[in-house]
């Protein structure tokens, strides 16, 4: 029997061949948004990796939801084309579905990028004024950001349904909305950061207000074949803060609204969160969120063995898994998966040579090869 790993699986209208998603993955390697050829060379590398789905990192949908300089960008023409080119590229290597993250950064929005530091850019690094819910900061050091006026909210549902007419004209498959990791949307759900006494704030139904206006006016102009998901988020890990049953409850009105699938993260909204990382630590929020909706769900995070995320889809914690580090570590990561559980993936045909049916050194490379080694 096939591994439940490389079953496919459909959302909307587009099919995975497997259950393995490549998580979005900034990259800060843009210039004012737009892609550059290291996007050409990640993106190319991993369309080789056999994945059932690719995500493209968190896209901003207007300059100042950038987090960093060197953040992807939809909000202009000059994008879209840069974007275009790597996508283009990547659909003449794979023909699994490519998707895109589209964000905005909120609060968090303004800092260097993670290798100079990661901190709020400082007034000669050119800063620009961040924007969230209310005016509270992400923590110590950080830069209170403005609260946004109901127009300025009307004006970024717009940036959200706008960045998506981009990615359709540049042929995505899949839209992700950002909506963990503490930013925006994030920033509006969550009791922490969002201190509101308008309609978009106060109870969790206020506090979701944003977040379902958003993904309404991007489930309007994406079409229906095409699938739309969100990562949503089950912890703050910090007192008094968004919880599993509020996701729970946030993904049931994703489904009404016509979202495809929710991927379960948590995190980073505030400085001060206490997080216990380890194998699986989110599967957990994903098994409690697919057994209260029926809605297709991935799981992510500290999934990095064959037989661990084997057993997640199997026994229905989750449909899918997306892998971040594990599939920078090894891009190769779903190949070897295929071959431990017999399962066939699609090689770029330039390198069908080393498929071990045919290459009979696949047996010294892997850990398990040391009898043909020793025969040798
Ligand atoms: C280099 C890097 C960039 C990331 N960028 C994003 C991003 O753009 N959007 C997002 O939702 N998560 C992002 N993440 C988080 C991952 O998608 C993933 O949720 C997290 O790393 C846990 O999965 P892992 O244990 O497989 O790495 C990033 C992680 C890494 C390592």
């Amino acid at each position: 029997m096939t591994a439940r790993l490389f079953a496919p699986i459909t959302l909307g209208g587009v099919t995975l061949p497997n259950r393995i998603v490549i998580s979005p993955m900034c990259q800060y390697s843009a210039d004012d948004g737009c892609m550059s050829d290291w996007h050409l060379a990640h993106l190319g590398s991993l369309a080789c990796s056999g994945a059932g789905l690719m995500l493209v990192e968190a896209t901003a949908v207007t300059r100042e939801g950038r987090i960093t300089h060197a953040c992807t960008g939809l909000y202009s023409d000059h994008d879209e084309a840069a974007m275009k080119r790597v996508v283009d590229a990547c659909r003449r290597i794979t023909r699994s579905p490519i998707g895109i993250q589209l964000a905005h950064a909120g609060r968090k929005a303004s800092t260097q990028v993670p290798w100079l530091g990661g901190k709020p850019l400082a007034g000669g690094e050119s800063p620009w004024p961040a924007v969230a819910p209310s005016a509270l900061a992400f923590g110590e050091g950080w830069p209170t950001p403005h609260e946004l006026s109901t127009v300025e909210i009307r004006g970024l549902i717009d940036a959200f349904a706008a960045a998506a007419r981009r990615a359709l004209a540049i042929g995505f498959d899949v839209i992700e909305l950002h909506s963990a990791h503490g930013y925006l949307t994030h920033q509006f759900l969550s009791p922490l950061a969002n201190r509101r006494s308008d309609r978009y704030g106060g109870s969790l139904e206020n506090r979701m207000r944003f977040a379902l206006e958003l993904a309404r006016a991007v489930r309007e102009v994406w079409p229906r074949e095409r699938a739309l998901g969100a990562r949503i988020t089950a912890s703050d890990w910090a007192e008094g803060g968004f919880e599993a049953g509020d996701a729970a409850a946030y993904a049931r009105e994703l489904k009404a609204i016509g979202l495809d699938y929710v991927c379960v993260s948590s995190g980073g909204l505030v400085s001060h969160q206490r997080i216990k990382v380890e194998p699986g630590y989110q599967v957990g929020f994903a098994a409690r969120v697919k057994q209260a909706v029926p809605i297709a769900v991935c799981a992510v995070g500290m999934i990095a063995d064959a037989g661990q995320a084997e057993r997640i889809v199997a026994s229905d914690e989750a449909d899918m898994v997306a892998l971040a580090r594990g599939i920078l570590d090894d891009p190769r990561w779903v190949w070897h998966a295929a071959e431990r559980f017999g399962a066939t993936v699609a090689y770029p045909p330039q390198y069908a040579r080393s498929h071990p049916s045919v290459w009979p050194g696949a047996a010294l490379a892997r850990p398990g090869g040391t009898a043909i080694r020793a025969a040798a």
